[in-house]
């Protein structure tokens, strides 16, 4: 079996384009036709590879559309990741997100072959916090459990009592029938869920660099002219941008909120690629388009994907006891509200 090839020489053939041509349909709104010569080619050579080589590719919500759409297997929020992650029978899973999804996947997955396309795509949370820092705070307040977000290396989830996502954290905090929980890293998410619940959380200071840069001034400029305009936000944004939402909820929150009540008008305050992914399945709802780029996600292309599944790298590999320590913390979360979103 030969596995070697290039995109550099690969043609936008009639063969290829008749092949890709219904993905192009779906994505015809959201990618424009003189970009489609350079990804459809790509995106064929991927699709045959991925299944010589046993593989799934999981992609994330901020994706771009022709990884969303045109290469992906599976995808959604983190919580979303991280249970199909334990669901796939494939030998190799290629995660197109970000480097702690990546370990979620292979924390899960010990005798699998996780790959990242690009290992510098990280995460200004997870870069946020040590396991030293968690230690550190487990010191300070004895005795109090520590709840932490997914978005953190795999080495800050070992000294966790139980990992959350946005799609659960209020449940999780809830689940441990305590009074006060350490709840790191993101100060914003945090706010959000001691908005929730009456557990006092003990927060940190780490923040999403997309996230914190939307204003309430920016929303409200939104509704401006979009006359019923429904607010979408995620809860990685300030509290005074959430205090302008109509719902606040994780990636795949929104995307449900979208699909059940078809707002005519609709703004999603999260990463640019959301709105793009969505639109696609949804051509009778308007999407105001703010643009806040994750520059972690978009390391990963097309080119670096078909590089990870011929040539096997990069693994994402963790040390076992630390992999077995942070593998608690995720499965506690799974096991809380099997199948519940927000
Ligand atoms: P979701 O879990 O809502 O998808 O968000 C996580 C995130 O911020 C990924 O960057
Ligand atoms: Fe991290 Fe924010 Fe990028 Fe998500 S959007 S990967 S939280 S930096």
């Amino acid at each position: 079996m030969n596995l070697v090839s290039s995109s550099a020489t690969l043609p936008y053939s009639p063969e290829v384009a008749l092949r890709t041509a219904p993905v192009y349909e779906r994505v015809r709104d959201v990618i424009p036709a003189i970009e489609w010569p350079v990804h459809a080619p790509l995106i064929d050579r991927i699709n045959q590879l991925k299944k010589q080589r046993n593989a799934v590719i999981l992609a994330h919500n901020y994706q771009t559309p022709e990884i969303f759409h045109g290469v992906a297997d599976l995808s959604g929020d983190s919580l979303a990741l991280a249970r199909q992650a334990t669901q796939t029978d494939a030998e190799v899973i290629v995660l197109c997100g970000v480097h702690f999804m990546a370990e979620t996947a292979a924390i899960l997955n010990p005798d699998k072959r996780v790959l990242i396309p690009d290992l510098e795509a990280g995460c200004s949370l997870a870069s946020s916090i040590t396991a030293a820092d968690v230690r550190l705070l487990k010191q300070r307040y004895p005795g109090v459990p520590v709840v932490t977000y997914v978005n953190t290396s795999a080495a800050v989830k070992a000294e966790t009592d139980v990992c959350c996502t946005s799609a659960n954290a209020v449940e999780v905090v809830e689940s441990l029938g305590v009074e006060r929980v350490i709840f790191l890293p993101d100060e914003y998410l945090g706010r959000y869920v001691a908005s929730q619940t009456e557990v006092e959380l003990i927060l940190w200071h780490g923040s999403c660099e997309v996230h914190e840069r939307f204003t309430p001034e920016q929303v409200r400029s939104f509704r401006q002219g979009h006359e019923g305009l429904i607010v979408l936000a995620h809860p990685e944004c300030p509290p005074n941008v959430l205090a302008e939402a109509d719902y606040v909820g994780s990636t795949s929150g929104m995307i449900g909120y979208v699909g059940e009540r078809q707002p005519r008008n609709v703004v999603m305050i999260t990463e640019c690629s959301m709105s793009d992914n969505v639109a696609v399945e949804h051509p009778n709802v308007n999407f105001i388009r703010p643009c806040n780029l994750c520059p972690h996600m978009k390391r990963i292309t097309l080119a670096k994907i078909l590089r990870s599944l011929e040539t096997l790298d990069h693994r994402v590999t963790i040390d076992p006891a630390i992999a077995a320590r942070a593998r608690q913390s995720v499965e506690r979360m799974l096991a809380v509200g099997r199948g519940a979103g927000r």
